[in-house]
């Protein structure tokens, strides 16, 4: 057993050990000026002329602009615009089919979505759902709610697999894409998922989303001459929301 003239003897040694270490460290870290120090002319110092170019177009707009920004270049532009339309627009030239699909599907989709695309613990089902979007609690999928399948050729390319979006090659997508497909019941697995073969998946929902046209549908509500004034007299209130009792009052909520 040590004693404790050992233990204290210990504690200081190391106490002392870290003060000279954090000694050494903050020494060598800490920059001195030194005496002769060169003065950069501030044409040369590219940071400090933005800056200062940024402040004084703040401080003074000219021609009632502030000066700040510019244009993207084409490559960062490039970078952003990459979204594929219900349409085809942006599609790139490529193929690929389930077979493939699985492969790619197993080792970097699978273990967050099921090797059937069904989904695991929380992670999002792709596949199943069909004829559930009516019920209280639909299962809404890649199969089963998606109108367009675009939407899952951008969606994939653009953020799957999460945690390392944008991997996956142009073919890998239409495989993968192939695979959901397969999953779901809409193609055969020989089917060969390409830029040509694109419009000749049906996708279940597509006729699910309407088009809101209220503003023709409805337009007879509308009256465009407001009346502004001598519109009404006298405003009788007939009932309260309280005695009318409005807000139900659900035990489940
Ligand atoms: C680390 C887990 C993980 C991995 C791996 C992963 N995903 Fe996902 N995926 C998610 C999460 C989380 C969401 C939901 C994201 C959200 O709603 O913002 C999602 C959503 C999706 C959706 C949209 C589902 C919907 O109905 O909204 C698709 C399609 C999809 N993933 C495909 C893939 C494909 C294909 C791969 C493999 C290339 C993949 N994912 C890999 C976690 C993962």
């Amino acid at each position: 057993m040590l004693k404790s003239r050992d233990l204290f003897m210990i504690s200081f040694a190391s106490v002392f050990g870290v003060l000279l270490a954090a000694t050494y460290l903050a020494d060598r870290f800490i920059t001195q000026l030194p005496e002769d120090a060169k003065i950069v002319p501030i044409d040369l110092d590219l940071d400090f002329k933005l800056v200062a170019e940024a402040y004084a177009s703040v401080v003074a707009p000219r021609d009632g602009k502030f000066g700040l920004g510019r244009f993207a270049t084409k490559n960062e532009l490039a970078a952003w615009d990459k979204d594929i339309s219900p349409d085809g627009t942006g599609l790139p030239v490529g193929s690929g089919d389930a077979i493939d699909g699985e492969e790619i599907f197993s080792e970097r989709c699978a273990f967050c979505h099921g090797d059937f695309a069904e989904g695991l613990d929380n992670w999002p089902e792709l596949a199943g759902g069909l004829d559930t979007l009516a019920d209280e609690d639909p299962v809404k999928t890649v199969g089963s709610y998606w109108p367009y399948l675009s939407t899952t050729w951008d969606y994939v390319k653009r953020s799957m697999p999460f945690g390392y979006a944008q991997s996956l090659t142009d073919d890998e997508v239409y495989a993968t894409v192939a695979y959901i497909l397969y999953s779901n019941d809409l193609i055969d697995e020989d089917f060969v998922l390409s830029n040509e073969s694109f419009f000749d998946v049906e996708m279940p929902n597509a006729n699910g989303f309407i088009i809101d046209d209220r503003k023709i549908s409805e337009s007879h509500f509308w009256n465009k001459k407001v009346c502004m004034t001598d519109c009404k007299n006298d405003v009788k209130i007939t009932m309260r929301a309280a005695v009318l009792d409005v807000t139900p009052e659900d035990e489940e909520f």
